[in-house]
């Protein structure tokens, strides 16, 4: 059967789970150390969806004997979940999805040995997607970040957070976060819109950086924060991008209008984290370059460090950020895709998540905490993200897996069978 529209407000009831990774939280705030590991796992499990929330989490066996389900059952959705994994949709912190063209031209050049920022300065990086945007129609972006979003619903992601950063000027700015509001409107899951007008110097302002902050600060945000276009201003602050202070007039900007913060940091090189710890980040993405003597700041603070592998293993890096060098300081980790056109075209949140136990050394629990419950922590989301719990979105995914460690096992396959947003299916279970 394929689901969609026809059970879309019908009560669902997802039964016989082989696990249940429900990942409830004990402790307040988002995942750290230890607790990274606890995926509260429950076997033979049920969840029953009812209006687009979750309303009860326990085995099989006393879900069939709830009262309200004996005497309702015929108004139910069953999906029988023998053989599956169910946790919660992944929570995709950090994607880049209003671009028109994929850079293979950037992608050839880097296989006999330019890097990134060689390729940016020669005329390809982030300065070589702006024209594809800046002449693009509002609607040909819509259909852009549409088919992105339903990709990423089919590997398995409900929430994400998609940042704006090609068009690098007011007009070109607003278009892309008004296709980003277009497209999330058509779709059931959740899409936290974020203004990256500082993701790199537009040619027209080569040289005048300070113009150009200034224009962010004082053109561009004001109309972005009154239309609610965004929830957060990022910041690439890195070298050749934008500097610490820089990305510091930015945040003190958002500050003035409202808008939380989050910023791309320590990609190329190292910053020191302080002077943006200020402004309380909801997350600092990246993080392959970190000084050690910032961590126990980080690790005090609610700032969540977010890795997003996908971008080292596309740039051919041998290096991955140190996430046992956070995880053993106290701070939350998240991961993501980082889904853009120069240095992760990647859908997949199981694949980041491979990448993690791969090359990062994390475990496949610690992983998934990451993926989900902290991802939604890094977008401010963690009261309705990102875990099993009543009173909670009923977001879900639903894997071919009977361990949930088959996940980030099985790379470069896309064992995503359904996902539910907001209590609406979308996909086909396999027989
Ligand atoms: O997160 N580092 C800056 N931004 C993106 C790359 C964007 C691009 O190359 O188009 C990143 O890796
Ligand atoms: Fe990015």
């Amino acid at each position: 059967m394929q689901y969609g529209d026809c059970v879309k407000s019908k009560p669902l009831l997802l039964l016989n789970i082989t696990q249940l990774l429900t990942m409830r939280s004990a402790p307040r705030g988002p995942r750290r150390g230890a607790s990274l590991s606890d995926l509260g796992i429950i076997q033979d499990a049920a969840v029953l969806c009812l209006a687009g929330k979750i309303v009860s989490v326990g085995t099989t066996k006393d879900a069939l004997r709830d009262p309200w389900l004996k005497k309702s059952h015929k108004k139910v959705t069953d999906i029988d979940c023998r053989g599956r994994v169910v946790l919660p949709g992944f929570v995709d912190s950090h994607t880049h999805p209003v671009f028109v063209h994929p850079r293979l031209v950037d992608f050839e050049n880097r296989i006999p040995g330019a890097n990134y920022e060689e390729i940016a300065e020669a005329g390809g990086g982030i300065r070589s997607s702006i024209d594809g945007v800046r002449k693009a129609s509002k609607t040909a972006l819509t259909q852009k970040v549409s088919l992105v979003l339903a990709d990423l619903a089919s590997h398995g992601t409900t929430t994400l957070e998609a940042k704006s950063g090609y068009g690098l000027n007011l007009e070109s700015e607003l278009k892309s976060l008004e296709a980003i509001r277009a497209a999330a409107r058509e779709w059931p899951g959740t899409v936290v819109p974020t203004f990256l007008g500082a993701h790199a110097v537009p040619p027209e302002y080569r040289g005048r950086s300070q113009e150009y902050v200034d224009l962010i600060c004082n053109e561009m945000m004001p109309p972005i924060a009154k239309r609610k276009l965004a929830r957060f201003v990022d910041v690439f602050c890195d070298r050749g991008a934008f500097s610490a202070a820089e990305a510091a007039q930015i945040f003190t900007a958002a500050e003035k209008h409202g808008l939380a913060v989050r910023a791309h940091i320590g990609q190329l090189s190292e910053t020191r984290l302080g002077s943006l710890l200020r402004y309380q980040p909801a997350s600092l993405d990246h993080m392959d370059h970190v000084n050690d003597a910032d961590l126990p700041a980080l690790a005090r603070s609610d700032t969540v460090a977010t890795f997003v592998p996908g971008a080292n293993y596309f740039l051919g890096l041998s290096k991955y950020p140190d996430a046992r060098r956070f995880i053993e300081s106290g701070v939350a980790v998240a991961l993501a895709t980082d889904y853009n056109p120069g240095s992760s075209p990647m859908l997949s949140m199981a694949m980041a998540m491979s990448l993690a136990c791969t090359h990062m050394k994390m475990s496949p629990a610690e992983a998934i905490a990451a993926a989900t419950i902290n991802g939604a922590w890094a977008l401010r989301l963690a009261d309705r993200k990102g875990s099993v719990e009543p009173g909670k979105d009923a977001d879900l995914a639903v894997f071919a897996a009977s361990d949930y460690r088959e996940i980030p096992y099985w790379f470069g396959a896309n064992r995503c069978a359904l996902t539910i947003m907001n209590g609406v299916p979308s996909g086909r279970l396999p027989s």
